[in-house]
């Protein structure tokens, strides 16, 4: 019964239309949208993109775009490939170690799985917690052609502290281990993009989103950044005109979107602070994000089946966490929503300590 991502599926509207509710009325915490939503530069050069060039193919090689997110990302343009979205990017970085072995650090995204089993690659699951770390993996790791990261992590929010992620980028490389580091939430935080250190980790693929940050799923936006051989090999494997106009207009856009990332980020801090304190003063275990989402658990509730109901039927769609490795079910994971949108949540929420 539960679907495979956030957002308000078939599955959610079954749920809450079975409760006399309609889908179109609930609040929906379940996906991790910015809800300061897409800066007007960006829907202008969208808009601009559609209107003039819907009727036209695409360049099949994005050769303006391309050079615009290398610009961005201080890169040349051989080390650029755009992509139909995060996800297509992993799709793409997964095909180049086909039928190998790859390492997924868990709890995680759920599509790396799909991606390596489309690819009939040998997963391993390496599941951190606060008593283990990448280290006590070293013999499983070695063996490994590719280690898949996600940084900030999806569903937990978390960012692996700098020294530590920097010495398990030396260690692989120097064990020939290849690392997937998907950002598709750094946006989020002020902190570096690994991309500064490609030159030096040569074993080293960045996968980036757009979708996230500008609040824009159904657009489709996403791109990879790698040595250049890499590149190459992955631009092979795309089918042709794989990015729309609109998605290009995204990209053109890029530039002029400084200002809509740093308010995004001074924004969470400030509701994250706020919405942290009222979340722990009811009691709830909430994980150590850095982004604009979270895990929350019940310390009085194993399986997370009930809240995800109770929300449902007071008009607040949760994220379940069966999918996720790990955590199955044990938790929910909730956006980070406008001040008005986690008000309402903080007051059911406390119902439900009331109720229970
Ligand atoms: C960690 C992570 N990477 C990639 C994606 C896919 O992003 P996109 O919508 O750009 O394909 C998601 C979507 O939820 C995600 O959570």
């Amino acid at each position: 019964m539960w679907p495979n991502h956030g957002g308000k599926s078939g599955a959610i509207r079954k749920l809450v239309e079975k409760n006399g509710r309609k889908l179109e009325e609930m609040l929906d915490f379940s996906a991790n949208l910015n809800p300061l939503g897409t800066p007007v530069e960006v829907i202008e050069q969208m808009k601009k993109a559609i209107e003039n060039e819907s009727m036209l193919y695409p360049d099949p090689d994005y050769e303006v775009e391309t050079e615009i997110v290398a610009h961005v990302e201080g890169v040349n343009k051989n080390n650029v490939i755009l992509t139909n979205g995060g996800a297509e990017a992993i799709f793409l970085v997964t095909k180049l170690f086909q039928s190998g072995k790859a390492g997924i650090l868990q709890p995680s995204f759920s599509e790396y799985e799909r991606a390596c089993k489309a690819h009939h690659i040998e997963i391993a699951s390496i599941v951190l917690s606060e008593n283990r770390t990448w280290k006590d993996y070293k013999s499983l790791i070695k063996n490994l052609h590719v280690l898949i990261i996600c940084q900030p992590n999806n569903p937990t929010g978390t960012i692996m502290d700098e020294t530590e992620m920097l010495s398990l980028l030396k260690w692989t490389k120097q064990n020939h281990v290849m690392v997937m580091m998907d950002e598709a939430f750094i946006h989020f935080v002020d902190i570096n993009s690994h991309v500064r250190l490609l030159s030096e980790f040569s074993n080293l693929i960045v996968i980036k989103s757009l979708t996230k940050i500008f609040a824009v799923p159904g657009v489709r936006a996403g791109y990879i950044v790698a040595d250049k051989e890499i590149i190459r090999q992955l631009k092979s494997f795309t089918i042709p005109w794989n990015v729309n106009c609109a998605a290009l207009g995204l990209f053109r856009a890029l530039p002029k979107t400084e200002g809509h990332i740093k308010k995004t980020q001074l924004w969470l801090k400030n509701e994250w602070a706020w919405l942290r304190s009222e979340l722990e003063g009811l009691g709830f275990i909430l994980s150590h994000t850095a982004v604009n989402f979270y895990l929350l658990k019940d310390p009085f509730l194993e399986d997370h089946e009930p809240l995800i109901l109770f929300l449902a039927q007071k008009g607040i769609v949760a994220r379940h966490t069966y999918h996720f490795h790990s955590l199955e079910g044990r938790c929910v994971r909730l956006a980070v929503r406008t001040r008005l949108e986690n008000e309402c949540l903080v007051q059911h929420l406390k119902k439900w300590r009331q109720e229970r």
